[in-house]
């Protein structure tokens, strides 16, 4: 009975999207000051991929992730606040004033941010038809954020695992803790910058 109530669940929402799509509603960009809200979603133009809240398996936290669209069963392939659940349903994804992509709870506290620095006006948020989901300054549709820069623990055509001699960063991904929880767990996979490069 539970099964079948999210497949079609699931179900409906495809069908929400694609009605959407027919009447030019769905949308695959967040302008600040629009934002989502739980049980919202942003298709990418493709229609390959949805945004939006989500609990995993045996969890009633909600966390902001991607997932494909068309696929029931899979679970999210990125999440944003994988260590910051939300514990309500009352969470929103939204551009912030300083120009970031915040995840908000009830109360407005930032659960998640992008993180960049430096105020720039003007940027929206869009899911691309690869998965990516960037922030970009629109006069010069720059791009400031990317979450293939941030992978949890899927690869993605496209995407590139990479380091930083110089900095130290990496672009690597790290599993979830358990099916129920996708804080950052035990295993990682990115290349080392120690010695030579090393997977
Ligand atoms: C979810 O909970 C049920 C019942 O406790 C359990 O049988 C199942 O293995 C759990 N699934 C996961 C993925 O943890
Ligand atoms: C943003 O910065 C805060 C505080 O430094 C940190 O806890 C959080 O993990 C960072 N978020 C991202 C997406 O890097
Ligand atoms: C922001 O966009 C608006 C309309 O697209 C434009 O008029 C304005 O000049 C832009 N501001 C900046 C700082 O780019
Ligand atoms: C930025 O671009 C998006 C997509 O074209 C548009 O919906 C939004 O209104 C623009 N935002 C601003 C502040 O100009």
């Amino acid at each position: 009975m539970g099964l079948v109530r999210t497949i079609n669940l699931s179900y409906f929402l495809v069908l929400l999207s694609s009605f959407c799509l027919q009447f030019g509603h769905a949308t695959d960009t967040i302008a600040a000051p629009n934002f989502i809200k739980d049980s919202e979603t942003i298709i990418s133009n493709d229609g390959e991929f949805l945004l939006g809240f989500f609990s995993p398996v045996n969890s009633t936290y909600r966390y902001v992730g991607i997932w494909y669209a068309k696929v029931s069963t899979t679970r999210a392939i990125w999440v944003a606040n994988r260590n910051k659940p939300l514990k309500t349903t009352s969470g929103i994804l939204t551009i912030s004033k300083d120009g970031n992509i915040v995840v908000l709870d009830g109360e407005k506290n930032i659960i998640w941010s992008s993180n960049v620095t430096g105020s720039v006006p003007n940027r929206s948020v869009q899911l691309l038809d690869s998965g990516n989901l960037v922030l970009q300054e629109n006069t010069t549709a720059s791009i400031i954020w990317e979450s293939f820069q941030h992978p949890s623990d899927s690869f993605l055509p496209t995407m590139k695992i990479s380091a930083n001699i110089i900095t130290g960063e990496k672009v690597q991904l790290t599993s979830w803790k358990s099916q129920s929880d996708p804080a950052v767990g035990t295993f990682s996979l990115g290349i080392s910058v120690f010695n030579l490069p090393e997977i």
